[in-house]
C-alpha cells in the first residue's frame, strides 16, 4: 500500500516537473522578446522621425538583442511545443535554420552597435537589423506569426 502511495507521489511529481519545465522555457522565451519589442519602441519611433534621435536608447536596443538572441535560441526544448506558445513547429523541423537566423540576428545588431554613431548612421544602418525581425516573423519566414499579430500579444500579462 505504501509502496503505491509513494509510486503515485513520484509519478505526480514527475508529471509536475515536466509540466514546469515547458511552461519555464516558454515564459522565459517570451519574456526575451518582450524585453528586445519594448527596448526597440522608441527606436522604432525614430526611424519615423516620431520621436528625437538618442543614441543610449538605440544602444540599448542593440545590446538586449545581442545578450538575448543568443539564450532565445535554447529555450525551444522538444517539450515546449504546445501550450501558452506561437511559435511555430518549423522551428522543430528547421532547426539549422531557425538557429542560423538568430545567429545572424545578433551579428546584425553587433555590427549596427559598432556602425551607428550619430543620426545619419543610425538612419542608414538600423533598418538592416530591424529586417532581421522578418527572419522569423510573418508567413515568408513562418518561425513565429506576423509581427503586428506579436506586438498585439504583448498586452495580453505573462502567466
Ligand atoms: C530567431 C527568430 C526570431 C527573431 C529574429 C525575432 N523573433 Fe520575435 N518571436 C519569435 C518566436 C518564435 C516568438 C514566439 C515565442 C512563443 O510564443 O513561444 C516570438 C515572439 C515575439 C513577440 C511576442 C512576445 C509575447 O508576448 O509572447 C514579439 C512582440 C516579438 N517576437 C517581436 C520581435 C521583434 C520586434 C523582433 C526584431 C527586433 C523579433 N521579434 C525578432 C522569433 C523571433
Amino acid at each position: 500500500m505504501y509502496r503505491i502511495i509513494a509510486v503515485a507521489v513520484a509519478v505526480a511529481l514527475g508529471a509536475t516537473v515536466v509540466h514546469a519545465q515547458n511552461a519555464d522555457a516558454i515564459k522565459q522565451r517570451r519574456e526575451a522578446m518582450r524585453e528586445i519589442a519594448k527596448a526597440g519602441g522608441a527606436p522604432f519611433k525614430m526611424t519615423k522621425g516620431e520621436v528625437p534621435f538618442d543614441l543610449a536608447a538605440v544602444q540599448t536596443v542593440l545590446k538586449t538583442i545581442q545578450d538575448n538572441a543568443p539564450k532565445f535560441k535554447t529555450l525551444f526544448p522538444d517539450d515546449s511545443k504546445v501550450g501558452a506558445t506561437e511559435a511555430a513547429a518549423k522551428i522543430w523541423t528547421a532547426r539549422a535554420d531557425f538557429n542560423a537566423v538568430a545567429d545572424k540576428w545578433a551579428a546584425d545588431a553587433k555590427a549596427a552597435a559598432a556602425a551607428i554613431k550619430d543620426e545619419a548612421s543610425f538612419k542608414a544602418e538600423y533598418p538592416k537589423m530591424t529586417q532581421a525581425c522578418g527572419g522569423c516573423h510573418g508567413t515568408t519566414a513562418g518561425f513565429a506569426p506576423g509581427l503586428g499579430d506579436s506586438f498585439k500579444r504583448m498586452q495580453t500579462p505573462l502567466q
